[in-house]
This record gives C-alpha cells, sequence and structure tokens, in this order.
C-alpha cells in the first residue's frame, strides 16, 4: 500500500464508512449504530429496523444465553443492511441514576455488566459482524462529555470501569471505541490506557475506532487510536504530509493499517463475506421474549396475573399505554417497522373484557408526527412528504420523496454541505376541526407556510452546548393555524443550511407537526379516577420522556415528569387493584409502590413492549427480569448522584464503592435493592456448596407454575486487610424449572473476581464468604470459600504473565 493509502485507510471515508482500496481488493467497511437494533448507514423510515429493548432491559435479563442471542439478532440486521461494524454494545456503567444513557448501558455492576456484554459480543461475532464495546472508558454520564476530565484511581479503574472492556476482549471484541472524554488528564484518544491494559495486557488486537469527532489531533497517531471517525474530514487529513515532514512516525501509523487490515479480513471485506450461520430469524418474536426476560416485577400482592374472570372492566391508563417508549434517544435510536401499543395489546389479550383508556396525565412535550395517511406528497400523489436541497442560487441539487414528518441525515446520501436550503412540501389533511399548534423542530433558521402564506418565520433556541443534544432533540417553535377535518392544504417548510446555522458535521435533524394544546391536568386526573373506580382492575402507565432520557445530557431529578404521580395516587385512592407498569430506562422514585397491587419496572421494553406486557398481565408468561442497579427512594438517598464537573473535572471520589456497594456503605436502605425482582412461582433455597472451583447450588420451585429465578452469589470478606464492599457480585446463573422441580446449579467462581487492584491484582489468602440468594440484600444460603493454593497461583501466574507482556 502506498502511505497515502495507508493514512486513507485509518480515516473514515465519509460518516460511516472507511476507504476502499481497490488497490488490495480492499472494499469499504460500514459501521453503524447501535445498540439495541443495528440502525443501518441511514437513518430513515424507509428502511427500519428490529428495536430491540435497550441496555438496561437487557441486563435485567440477567441471561447471557438470551444476550448472545440479542447479538445474533443484530448480526442478522447488520448482515441485511450491509453494515461490518456495529458500534455496541454500550458497557458504561450506571455510576449515577441521573446519567442521561443510562438506559443504553446495561448495570451499575461491572461482573453483570461484564458478562451481558460479551455475551452480546460473541453473538454478534460468531455471524461474522464486528462488535464495537464502548466508550473506552469512564464516560459514564454525559454534562461536558467531549472535555470532562473524569478522576478515577487505579483501583476502581480496574475492578469497576475497565473490568466490562475486559471481559469483552476475552470474548474476542474486533472493535472498541475510544470515549470522548479524559481520564485523568489525558483526552481517551491519546491515552495510554489503550496500549495498557487494553493491547498489551488483554491482548486485544482489533481496531480502536474513535468516538465520532473524538480524535481532536495528530497527537492521537502516537497513542493506541487507530480508526478516526467520522469522516471525510478528521483531524488525521494531514497524516499523510505529516509523515513525509518527517513530523509523525510511519510506524505508528503501519500498527493502524494492520489492524484495519485485520478487521477486514474478519468481516471479509477482503474477499467475499462468509454467510451467515443463522439463516432464518424471527426479530419479532426474540423482541418480544427479550422484553419479558427484561421486566422486573417489583411487588405483587397476587393481583398479577390478572384472572379473567375476575377482571371483566379493565381500566388502561397514562401516555405510555398508547404512546410508549420502547427506545431512549440520541445515536442509539433506530426506527421500527411497526409498534403495537400496550393498549392495543392489551385489548387483544383480553377480548372478553370491557377495556378502556383514559389518558391520566399529558407528560410528553414537543411536536406529535404528523400521521402518514394524512399526508400526501404533492408530487407523486403517493402518502408522504417531498423534500428537495437547493445551493444559495435555488437550483434543486437533490430531491427524495419520504414517508414521515420527522426527517434525519445523518451521514446522509444528501449533498448538506453544498446545499442552502431544504424545501419540505406536503398537503396535509387534518382529522380534526379548529385551532391546531403547527410548528417545526430544528436547530436552524427556518420557515412555515400554510396553504402558500408564510406564517412562522424563526430560529429555535438551542440550548446547552451539546451539539449531539440540538441535533437529536431540536428544539421546536409553532404557531396557532386554523384547519378544518377532511379539508386538505398544503403546508412548506424552508430550513436555512450551512453556514453557522448548521452542526460541523454531516447531520440534519428536522421534523414538523402539532404540538398538542395542553388539557386542565386536574380534569385529567379525575377522568382516570372515575375510569379506574368503575373498573375492576386498572392499569397505569407512567414513564418518562424524551426530555428526560437521552444522549447528550443528564437528567437533573429522578421524578416522574409532570402529574404522574398525582395521577397514581388519584387511581389508587379509586381503585386498589391497580398495577402499575414503569417505562423508564432508569431508576425513577415511586413514593406510592407500597400501595400499589404490583409494579413492574419495563424499562424501554423496544418494538414489542406492548404484546411482552400483555403476555406478562394476563398471566401468558411470567416476567424474568432482576434489577440491574438500585433503585432509590429519594434522589437525596443515592450515594454516588454527582455527573456535574467542577473546572472541567469530575471526580469519582467515591472509588470502588458504586452501585449497591456504595449503598451497603452508606447502610441506607433503597425502595429496592440490586437484584431484586419476582416472578409468578416460589423458590426454596436448599443448600450452597463448594466444590471445587464450582458453588454449587441446590434448588426447588416450590410454585404451581413454570418459573425463572436468576441464582446471584455475592463474596463477602469479614476481617478483611484492605477496603472492601460489604459484598459484591462474583457469579451469577439464569435458571428455569416446571412446578416441583428441583435444580441444580453450578456457578464458577473465578478467583480473580475475588482479587483486589493493588499495583497488581493480588488475592488475599484466607477464607471469603460466598453468600447466595435473589439480590444483593436476600441471600438465604452461605458458604466458606476458602483461598486455595492453586486459586492463588493462579492469580500470581496471571500477574506474571501480564507484568512481561506490559514490559
Ligand atoms: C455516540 C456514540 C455513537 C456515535 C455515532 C456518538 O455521539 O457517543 O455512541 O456510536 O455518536 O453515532
Amino acid at each position: 500500500m502506498t502511505l497515502d493509502e495507508k493514512a486513507r485507510l485509518v480515516q473514515g471515508a465519509d460518516f460511516w464508512t472507511t476507504a476502499a482500496i481497490p488497490s488490495i481488493g480492499l472494499r469499504a467497511m460500514t459501521l453503524s449504530d447501535g445498540p439495541a437494533g443495528v440502525r443501518g448507514p441511514r437513518w430513515d423510515e424507509r428502511l427500519p429496523s428490529l428495536n430491540l429493548p435497550s441496555g438496561s432491559a437487557l441486563a435485567a435479563s440477567w441471561d447471557e444465553e438470551l444476550a448472545e442471542r440479542y447479538g445474533v439478532a443484530c448480526a442478522f440486521e447488520a448482515r441485511l443492511k450491509g453494515v461490518d461494524v456495529v458500534l455496541g454494545p454500550t458497557i458504561n456503567l450506571h455510576r449515577s441514576p441521573l446519567g442521561g444513557r443510562h438506559f443504553e448501558c446495561l448495570s451499575e455492576d461491572p461482573e453483570l455488566t461484564g458478562r451481558i456484554g460479551a455475551a452480546f459480543v460473541r453473538g454478534l461475532q460468531a455471524n461474522g459482524v464486528a462488535a464495537t464495546p464502548k466508550h473506552y472508558v469512564a464516560n459514564d454520564s454525559e454534562t461536558d462529555r467531549f472535555t470532562v476530565d473524569v478522576r478515577v484511581d487505579e483501583r476502581a479503574l480496574r475492578e469497576v470501569y475497565l473490568a466490562p472492556f475486559e471481559r469483552a476482549v476475552e470474548a474476542g471484541a474486533w472493535g472498541m471505541m475510544s470515549a470522548y472524554n479524559a481520564v485523568n488528564g489525558v483526552t481517551m484518544t491519546e491515552s495510554d490506557l489503550l496500549e495498557a491494559p487494553l493491547s498489551s495486557e488483554w491482548g486485544f488486537d482489533g481496531v480502536v475506532i474513535s468516538d465520532w469527532t473524538a480524535v481532536r489531533s495528530l497527537d492521537a497517531v502516537a497513542a493506541a487510536q487507530d480508526l478516526a471517525m467520522p469522516g471525510p474530514q478528521t483531524s488525521w487529513s494531514e497524516l499523510a504530509s505529516e509523515i513525509r515532514a518527517g513530523r509523525v512516525d510511519v510506524d505508528d501509523l503501519d500498527r493502524k493499517v494492520l489492524r484495519m487490515l485485520v478487521l477486514a479480513e474478519r468481516v471479509g471485506a477482503l474477499g467475499d463475506r462468509e454467510p451467515i450461520g443463522q439463516v432464518v430469524f424471527d426479530g419479532a418474536a426474540f423482541a418480544r421474549e427479550a422484553s419479558v426476560a427484561g421486566s422486573v416485577l417489583l411487588s405483587n400482592n397476587g393481583a398479577l396475573p390478572l384472572d379473567p374472570a375476575e377482571c371483566r372492566r379493565l381500566a388502561v391508563i397514562g401516555e405510555p399505554a398508547h404512546s410508549p417508549r420502547t427506545q431512549g434517544g440520541g445515536s442509539a435510536t433506530v426506527i421500527p417497522e411497526r409498534i403495537m401499543s400496550p393498549l392495543d395489546a392489551l385489548r387483544i389479550a383480553m377480548p372478553d373484557a370491557e377495556v378502556r383508556f383514559a389518558l391520566g396525565a399529558e407528560v410528553s412535550h414537543g411536536l406529535a408526527e404528523l400521521p402518514l395517511n394524512q399526508l400526501t406528497n404533492p408530487v407523486t400523489g403517493e402518502p408522504g412528504v417531498r423534500v428537495s436541497f437547493a445551493d444559495a442560487s435555488g437550483s434543486e441539487l437533490f430531491a427524495d420523496d419520504r414517508r414521515s414528518s420527522t426527517l434525519v441525515w445523518f451521514g446522509a446520501d444528501a449533498p448538506l454541505a453544498q446545499s442552502s436550503t431544504l424545501a419540505v412540501t406536503a398537503i396535509f389533511t387534518p382529522g380534526v376541526d379548529g385551532e391546531i399548534e403547527l410548528g417545526f423542530a430544528a436547530s436552524n433558521h427556518a420557515r412555515m407556510s400554510v396553504a402558500g402564506s408564510m406564517v412562522l418565520e424563526g430560529w429555535p433556541i438551542v440550548e446547552g452546548m451539546d451539539l449531539g443534544a440540538a441535533f437529536l432533540q431540536p428544539p421546536v417553535l409553532t404557531a396557532p393555524v386554523r384547519v378544518r377535518s377532511g379539508v386538505p392544504v398544503e403546508l412548506g417548510f424552508e430550513f436555512s443550511l450551512g453556514g453557522d446555522d448548521g452542526l460541523p458535521i454531516e447531520a440534519l435533524s428536522v421534523a414538523f407537526g402539532i404540538a398538542a394544546k395542553p388539557q386542565d391536568a386536574d380534569a385529567l386526573i379525575d377522568a382516570a379516577a372515575r375510569l379506574a373506580a368503575e373498573s375492576d382492575v386498572a392499569v397505569v402507565f407512567v414513564g418518562t420522556t424524551a426530555e428526560v432520557e437521552s444522549e447528550g445530557y443528564d437528567r437533573s431529578d429522578l421524578d416522574l415528569p409532570g402529574r404522574q404521580v398525582d395521577l397514581v395516587e388519584a387511581v389508587i385512592a379509586a381503585n386498589p387493584n391497580t398495577v402499575v407498569i414503569v417505562n423508564a430506562g432508569a431508576p425513577v422514585i415511586l413514593p406510592w409502590a407500597s400501595r400499589a397491587a404490583a409494579v413492574i419496572v419495563s424499562y424501554f421494553g423496544g418494538q414489542e413492549f406492548g404484546p411482552a406486557l400483555a403476555d406478562i398481565v394476563t398471566g401468558v408468561v411470567e416476567p424474568g427480569g432482576r434489577l440491574p442497579t438500585t433503585w432509590p427512594r429519594s434522589l437525596e438517598d443515592v450515594p454516588v448522584a454527582n455527573v456535574t464537573p467542577v473546572d472541567g473535572i469530575l471526580n469519582y471520589a467515591e472509588g470502588i464503592h458504586v452501585g449497591y456497594r456504595a449503598w451497603l456503605r452508606s447502610g441506607t436502605a433503597p425502595a429496592f435493592p440490586f437484584g431484586h425482582g419476582l416472578g409468578y412461582t416460589d423458590w426454596s433455597w436448599t443448600s450452597a456448596e463448594r466444590h471445587g472451583s464450582d458453588l454449587v447450588v441446590d434448588l426447588l420451585n416450590t410454585g404451581h407454575r413454570p418459573g425463572k429465578t436468576v441464582v446471584q452469589v455475592y463474596a463477602e470478606r469479614p476481617g478483611s486487610v484492605i477496603d472492601r464492599p460489604v459484598r459484591w457480585l462474583v457469579g451469577f446463573a439464569a435458571v428455569t424449572a416446571a412446578p416441583r422441580e428441583r435444580v441444580v446449579c453450578r456457578v464458577e467462581i473465578d478467583p480473580r473476581r475475588l482479587a483486589h487492584w493493588d499495583d497488581g491484582w493480588k488475592l488475599e489468602p484466607g477464607a471469603f464468604v460466598l453468600r447466595v440468594g435473589s439480590s444483593v440484600e436476600d441471600l438465604p444460603l452461605s458458604a466458606p470459600w476458602e483461598v486455595t493454593t492453586q486459586d492463588l497461583l493462579g492469580v500470581a501466574a496471571a500477574e506474571d504473565e501480564r507484568n512481561d507482556q506490559d514490559a
């Protein structure tokens, strides 16, 4: 390869692809988000994707076998869309419940995150698609994410934040994404942590892909940073000339090129791609199964599953019942082909019941999309809209026929850089009479015309500094417009592009639609309570919104937005037989939880959340989830909440004490502990005994239904000479059993899980205690665990090898 070819290969050719090098038979490789389904290189409603449950729901399954199939599902989608490299899983930790991408990350625990993440990696890569665990490392919150300098001590890094990445490397990850942030003073794309431990110690031989625009300068060339994304402009654009001028070492480039070629070989970019192993995959069925597996039953006084004979009149209440959040916002977003609401799914699942709906509380802000069946493309006459990009002289450069009023170009086929304007036209046939608030969402200057007259012009104000957030959650302007039901009206939008109006990357996101007119909040609650009082059972859905949980910003509190708490209180008061479904990707405060008949946390359950929930509520299946993160009673109780840097620095002062470790140390009881979750059957925990390196746990399903439980094993070290958590997770296994069936389950305990970092991995000799049960607090069994000579020798030998590799 020539120097220019090599330099081209280590930088994005465009937003999502690497350079093709025809002289060596290398085609371009395509990269794509995301962690909960694969969007493909275009963000386009005409190319929908399977929308899987988000990260916190996946981890709530505590099921590695399921996580592996999740990876297979993503590989399948990736192969259909021509994607070689999937940018996931997201294995940063739930350090604070305020973290904006909490929904996308797996859990607060490195062992659970590491094992679920590793299984995802295996499932993807077994089908020839590279995984890119992200974001290496300590990118656990969003505030000032491009610049924040995370200060974290070596022990916490090794035992907590790096640990899931180490497991991903053990699983053979072919890619790894370096984060935007700095750690201990050095921005991650230039950090020595890319070399050690990642490459030299753990043996990572894949490609370190930068987060989008995270490579800031040529200083990252000397680091073990391999690929600068996205292109075509990167901070390495002058790489070849800098090498020719002798200012950058060509050996640094060659190392990267070699890794890129290894990746190309692995994904079949240097020749024919291996056919995918699994040719038939029912994605929707899998998404439904995964949603059930990730739904956590927090409490149940026997109300669930519903008895159809006793539930003739069902009240379904709450905005998420008809407009569920199936995924979090940001780069992880995919466009599902269809979503069935929980309300519709419950109606289908309970054909003999009278199912009535009340909104109860308005939660979402912003624009509601205009339904496709109310939009006609003026050029084709088909459902949809016409988009047209023009240059400064007004000549059309590119036009397209789209089928949505939400339009995103993210590394697009449209000539964003050359265009001065985007015009969107549609004929809108309203379904209502009267005045509506019509408007647009954009971070660009824009105008809106209705029936040929200009009615709105302005520049929505972008709040905050995060460009990603401005792009993905653009601000809204609206104007009152009178419409008549069934009478078509021509709409025109013109968005200014170029100059300082847009983002400095090839991305554009605009939308138009109707902003809801605020309704009387008390009246909505009263109506819902009345409906509940007239019903046998009420199922209330509550949740967060895109304004609360998304990439690019953190949360400021843990409250359910709007009047949802008042709503639940009123419905419980009207009918104690009230089941509450929490549709949030991260912990929210549930002050009424002890008074509800049952509470389910469904997380962001993916496109099949509705049918999955109906299956759970009607008892077709039991919910399979266990909390991957502690749920607090109040924000004030949360031991590690801080996500706001001071003078650019975010100090992880708590060290290794994050998640349940911090809760145990503080002595404060959370609302629901880590690992907690119920099913529809009961279990009796018989015994736990050591057999070699395994802990053998004997348990019995004592109930009348088949069920799942998760055997959780925590270590304790009474009288330790070092600072340790009260207990920490060292192993787990999801088990299922028929009624009255006994299960004997073996959980392998790797001595490394007992070791601590003290300038190297050290195993404290002596006796640990392993405690076993169904959450970090409910631990009926225990077994002594004496460290053996073999354990000590094993950890010491691994440590010698690590030192040799470092040297
Ligand atoms: C996110 C990454 C994502 C990338 C490409 C970034 O802003 O942090 O997780 O893969 O964008 O969409």
